[in-house]
Parts: C-alpha cells; structure tokens; sequence
C-alpha cells in the first residue's frame, strides 16, 4: 500500500466538521463498487465523521455510528453497500480472516477502513489512501492519495 499515486495526490484543509462531510459526499459521489478506501488518522482526526459524510452522499438513511466495538458495520439502503471498518480493536490478523474482511473489501461495495494502518499488508495497493492530520488551529489537513476529490 505504500506505492504513491502521484498523478492524484492532493492536499486540502478542512476547517471544520461540516466541511469534512461535504469531503464524504464528494468521495460518495466518485464511489464506485469495489473501491477501498483506507483512513488514518490520530483519535479524534474525523474519520467518522467523513464515513458519515459519505454515507449522506450515497443517500444511506440509517445513522452511522462507530464501529470500534463490532469492527464492522454494513449498510445496504444507499446507492451502493457501504462496509464501514474500524480496526482500532484489531490485535492480529486472524480476527480480521474470522469476520470477513478479506470478503468485504473484494466485495461490490465502498469500503471505509479506520485505522487502516493496522492491516496494510491486507490492503491492495488500489486503495485510495486518505490521511487526516489536527493542525494547532483544530482545522484538519485532509491528503488524498489515488482519487481526486
Ligand atoms: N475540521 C474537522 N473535521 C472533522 N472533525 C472535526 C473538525 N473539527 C472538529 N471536528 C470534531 O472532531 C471530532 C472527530 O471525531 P471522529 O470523526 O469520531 O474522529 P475519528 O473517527 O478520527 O476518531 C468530531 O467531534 C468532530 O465534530
Ligand atoms: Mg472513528
């Protein structure tokens, strides 16, 4: 995952969470089945809150919430699925085999994987890479690697 996809790779400041929303509905409109896209980010960086964005945009009705505890929550009454990951509770890669992960993001929807970082080697190197940095002024420094947006 580590190769750059240099002819796309952007930088943009998000000054607020409302903003980061509206980055969601961009990626929800570029969405196409099977694409991955992987989030890192510090606790608190608003990964949730651009996967809640997205999932506005593919006009998904159900509240997205967190998925520390389950890992994995699937939502199918959008435009597309939407498997929304969060690794954060990940310890080995033998836990992620048992719930399906591997099915998931080869499967026909967008997948959204929080922490990302703690399954790499699991990650195609096609996954759109998206990090997201706090400044000091609270706005978020958003890089995109693989999608314009
Ligand atoms: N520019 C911003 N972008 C995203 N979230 C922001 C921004 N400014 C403030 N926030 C707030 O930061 C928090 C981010 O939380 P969350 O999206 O759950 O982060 P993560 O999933 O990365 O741990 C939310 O409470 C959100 O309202
Ligand atoms: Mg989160």
């Amino acid at each position: 995952m580590s190769r750059t996809k240099r002819d796309s790779l952007s930088e943009t400041i998000v000054p607020t969470a409302e903003d980061m929303h509206k980055l969601g509905h961009r990626l929800a409109e570029k969405a196409a089945p099977g694409m991955i896209a992987a989030l890192s980010g510090s606790l608190g960086a608003g990964k949730t809150t651009l996967v809640k964005g997205v999932a506005e945009g593919l006009n998904i009705s159900k509240t997205i919430t967190s998925p520390s505890f389950t890992i994995i929550k699937e939502y199918y009454d959008g435009r597309m699925p939407l498997y929304h990951m969060d690794l954060y509770r990940i310890d080995n890669f033998e836990e992620l085999y048992m719930i399906g992960f591997e099915e998931l993001i080869y499967g026909e929807g967008l997948s959204i994987i929080e922490w990302s970082e703690k399954a790499e080697e699991l990650i195609p190197c096609s996954a759109i890479e998206i990090l997201i940095d706090i400044l000091p002024d609270g706005s978020r420094n958003v890089k995109v690697d693989g999608l314009e947006l």
